[in-house]
């Protein structure tokens, strides 16, 4: 994927900043895990697992492809003082590098849309989720009203942005994601949709 990743890291600190913190409340109420390992999959700088981080116990990789990505992640983690609780992990969501099982919560915003297999990458996700595990995998931007916000200024940066979050996020996509998870084998999962963004739940039942 092509990606201008200091441009990138500059749009999510000045504009995409609100909605983070607004998400990772979602996740946690969503979800009710507060404890245990998890997971921000294609995790950018990081604002999402830092986020998490700062208001439960979770121990939080922050998972992404490009070594620029995991430079930045690993500044953050020392800006928000989670060193302790938080690492940067450099990888594909096509093969992690978690065992069977481990994984209590797998989140994820805005990085599945540029996954090239994502049945290959949902199977990979689910093989690790632990028992009692969830994820919370989507895109979106909190509320529709900091989306609305967000969507003014970005359509001044890009041309297409509207069109593009149509397909991505759009009411269609929740459809092309019930065939991806059901290729992916997996059964239970849920997916919310609304005017702030589409998030993927999925569940692996406790042992
Ligand atoms: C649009 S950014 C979103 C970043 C962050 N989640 C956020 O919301 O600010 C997408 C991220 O997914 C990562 N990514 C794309 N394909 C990936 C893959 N196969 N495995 C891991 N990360 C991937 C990219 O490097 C990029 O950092």
């Amino acid at each position: 994927m092509e990606m201008n990743v200091s441009e990138f890291d500059k749009v999510a600190r000045e504009l995409f900043a609100p909605i983070y913190p607004i998400i990772a409340a979602q996740i946690i109420q969503k979800t009710k895990i507060t404890e245990g390992a998890c997971v921000d999959l294609g995790c950018g700088g990081g604002y999402l697992g830092l986020s998490l981080a700062r208001i439960t116990n979770l121990t939080v990789h922050l998972f992404d492809l490009l070594p620029e990505m995991q430079e930045i992640a690993e500044k953050n983690i020392e800006e928000y003082n989670l060193a302790g609780r938080v690492t940067a992990v450099l990888g594909d969501v096509h093969a992690l590098p978690f065992g069977d099982q481990s994984i209590d919560l797998a989140i994820s915003r805005g990085s599945l849309f540029f996954w090239k297999d994502q049945v290959k990458a949902f199977r990979e996700i689910y093989r690790v989720l632990a028992p009692g595990g969830r994820t919370f995998i989507g895109g979106g931007f909190g509320t529709p009203e900091l989306k609305a916000q967000i969507t003014a200024r970005m359509k001044q940066k890009e041309r297409n942005w509207e069109d593009t979050l149509k397909e991505r996020i759009g009411k269609t996509s929740k459809e092309r994601f019930c065939t991806v998870l059901a290729q992916a084998g997996v059964a239970d999962f849920s997916i919310d949709c609304s005017d702030a963004g589409i998030w993927i739940v999925m569940r692996r039942e406790a042992a």
